[in-house]
């Protein structure tokens, strides 16, 4: 479900996730492990300020695991433990819990050598709307936590929920608002199905899809749709053309990109991962990660 956000809203959340960040040890910042500097809140450092913070790459079953693999290596670089996971698989508990321990330990050790007996961490899950905050607290939980209906703004008091003996979550998730003030940012969102689609034209962000895959991993949409010519040969509206004929649609582009969307979302086309490491250098946005 997408928000409308608007400046009071904004306001609104980075004013609650300030109150509520007094009360943990730890952040864990989830991002999409496809996106995983786009899905990141431009005001995160900000608001986060100095509080220990593991970035999380969810979905990672649907990204690259090459360019994950560099992702955490560049956050790692940076001095954020950084950790991918599947929020939908049993054994991302043990790992997140691993990491938060080790993220903590030295901290732990000081507070023990001052007479302090550590307690259970207390964290927050925070992230964009979308990148599978509710289904990483459930899984961490064990069990369904209320939904919060993803809206920014629903206060009440603070609750911790318990996972295992050594980590307490708080209740709901931070949620904060992405960056689509940049219209590539805001199609490669749009791609992965973190904003509305009405908020862009369906074939605008399909063409913009079909550029990105013939680029970055040619043969996938030839293959997928078994059209004649390969990836490289055509441009982006030749094989809008070609698959929308393919998928039995005649002329109905719009169709197309529903069909084609919703497949590359589910990861018929294979793995992927739109922000690339390699384009760091060429991009302004590394200057959001300090
Ligand atoms: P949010 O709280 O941050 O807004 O996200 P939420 O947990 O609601 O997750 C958004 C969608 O992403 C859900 O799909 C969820 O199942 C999916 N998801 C979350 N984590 C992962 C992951 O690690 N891997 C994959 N492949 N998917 C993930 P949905 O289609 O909206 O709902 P559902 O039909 O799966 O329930």
């Amino acid at each position: 479900m997408a928000i409308q956000w608007f400046p009071g809203h904004m306001a609104k959340a980075r004013r609650e996730v300030g109150e509520k960040i007094k009360f943990v040890d730890l952040v864990f910042e989830l991002v999409d492990a496809r996106l995983p500097l786009s899905s990141r809140n431009p005001m995160l450092d900000q608001i986060v300020q100095h509080k220990p913070r593991i970035i999380l790459l969810n979905k990672a079953d649907l990204a690259d695991e090459g360019q994950t693999k560099k992702w955490i290596n560049y956050f790692e670089s940076l001095g954020y433990p950084a950790l991918a996971c599947n929020a939908k698989e049993a054994n991302t508990t043990k790992a997140i819990l691993a990491k938060a321990k080790h993220t903590l330990q030295e901290k732990r050790a000081r507070d023990r050598e001052r007479g302090i007996q550590p307690r259970a961490i207390r964290a927050m899950v925070l992230g964009i709307p979308n990148v599978g905050k509710s289904t990483i607290m459930n899984r961490l939980v064990g069990k369904k936590i209320a939904q919060t209906g993803n809206k920014p703004g629903v206060t009440k008091g603070q609750q911790w929920l318990r996972v295992g003996n050594e980590l307490e979550l708080l209740d709901t998730p931070g949620i904060l608002w992405p960056k689509f003030e940049d219209q590539e940012i805001g199609k490669k969102l749009a791609l992965t199905g973190a904003i509305k689609d009405q908020l862009l034209h369906l074939d605008d962000i399909a063409l913009y899809g079909l550029e990105f895959f013939a680029t970055f991993y040619p043969g996938r949409i030839s293959q997928r749709y078994g059209l004649s010519s390969t990836d490289e040969q055509l441009t982006a509206p030749d094989l809008l053309m070609d698959l929308t004929k393919k998928m039995g649609f005649r002329e109905d582009y719009e169709r197309a990109s529903e069909r084609l969307l919703l497949e590359i979302r589910q990861g018929k086309l294979g793995r992927f991962t739109l922000d690339r490491v390699e384009d760091l250098e060429s991009e302004s946005n590394h200057e959001t990660v300090h």
